[in-house]
């Protein structure tokens, strides 16, 4: 069972980044050199999907355009002779992947946005990743999941281990251990209080969800915040299929937040192979 399709919810309004997203989606944010969801499409690249489908809104058209071939731009490049940036603008999107924009014309929640997608999706397991999280691992996050969805193939969630008195901000899990990195999840719950939350196992933004969870989307109630939530979706799925919680091998930058997204810069500039040597002696010259 391959994952060939993986949903990019991408609709959002990305308040908490203005003035810097009044005109531009926060996807489209760079770290160091590349924008934000270009990492999610590269990390579902890396993991075998081919067909990447955007649930976009309004203002969100330079996702698509970056997605685009960029015609004269190449020919601008190609006649200068620039082929080493021609090979960077070329590998945006590989001749063998397929992109795919559906709108969700109100922002109702992260289900809402997945349940956008439902008619792309059919009747096959499918990926979700977010790109506000960035995620970065010596493997791949999503194509560690991927192998775990070929073994036990049943929907798999990415997790990490939150402060206490962060689970507001995560669907938090529970469940039982059946190796030292799946868990049998018996619970999830949406942004609980820390004094109500199962466990300190947050979901970060990657998920390999088979389609029954369309099903329960489409007929649950709305949820925390009024909004249809994936995590009530996934809730519903668990009373009629597995659900496993990977922990992951990697580190997650938070870049739905200024503190995460300047992590990410500094460390990504840092492993940088040709701005990292320069960029860690300009920061041991700051004396911080
Ligand atoms: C969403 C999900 C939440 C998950 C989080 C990961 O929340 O609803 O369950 O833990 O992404 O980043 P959001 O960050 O969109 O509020």
């Amino acid at each position: 069972m391959k994952i060939n399709k993986a949903i990019f919810p991408v609709a959002g309004l990305g308040t908490r980044f203005l003035p810097a997203t009044k005109a531009q989606p926060k996807e489209m944010l760079p770290v160091v050199d590349k924008p934000l969801i270009q990492y999610a499409v590269e990390e579902a690249y890396a993991a075998g999907v081919r067909e990447m489908i955007f649930v976009t809104g309004r203002h969100k058209r330079p996702i698509e355009d970056h997605f685009d071939m960029t015609f004269e731009l190449e020919v601008a490049l190609e006649q200068a002779g620039k082929q080493e940036l021609l090979d960077v603008v070329r590998s945006v999107k590989p001749d063998d992947m397929e992109c795919i924009y559906v709108r969700q014309a109100q922002a109702l929640g992260l289900g809402h946005a997945v349940l956008c997608a439902q008619r792309l999706i059919g009747n096959e397991p499918f990926a979700v990743l977010l790109a506000d999280d960035l995620m970065v691992g010596d493997t791949p996050v999503l194509k560690q999941m991927v192998e775990q969805f070929q073994e036990w193939r049943t929907s798999i969630l990415a997790v990490q281990e939150v402060p206490a008195e962060h689970t507001q901000r995560y669907g938090i899990v529970a469940g039982t251990p059946v190796s030292d990195r799946m868990i049998d999840v018996s619970r999830i719950v949406e942004k609980p209080a820390p004094e109500d939350a199962p466990s300190r196992l947050g979901v970060a933004g990657r998920y390999i969800l088979t389609p029954g969870v369309l099903f329960e989307i489409a007929n649950q109630p709305r949820g925390v915040g009024g909004e249809i939530q994936l995590t009530d979706g996934i809730a519903g799925l668990l009373r009629r299929e597995k659900v496993f919680a990977f922990r992951y091998e990697g580190k997650r930058y938070d870049c739905g937040s200024k503190e995460g997204f300047l992590q990410a810069n500094v460390e990504l500039a840092l492993a940088h192979p040709q701005l990292g040597p320069g960029f860690r002696e300009f920061l041991a010259g700051l004396n911080i």
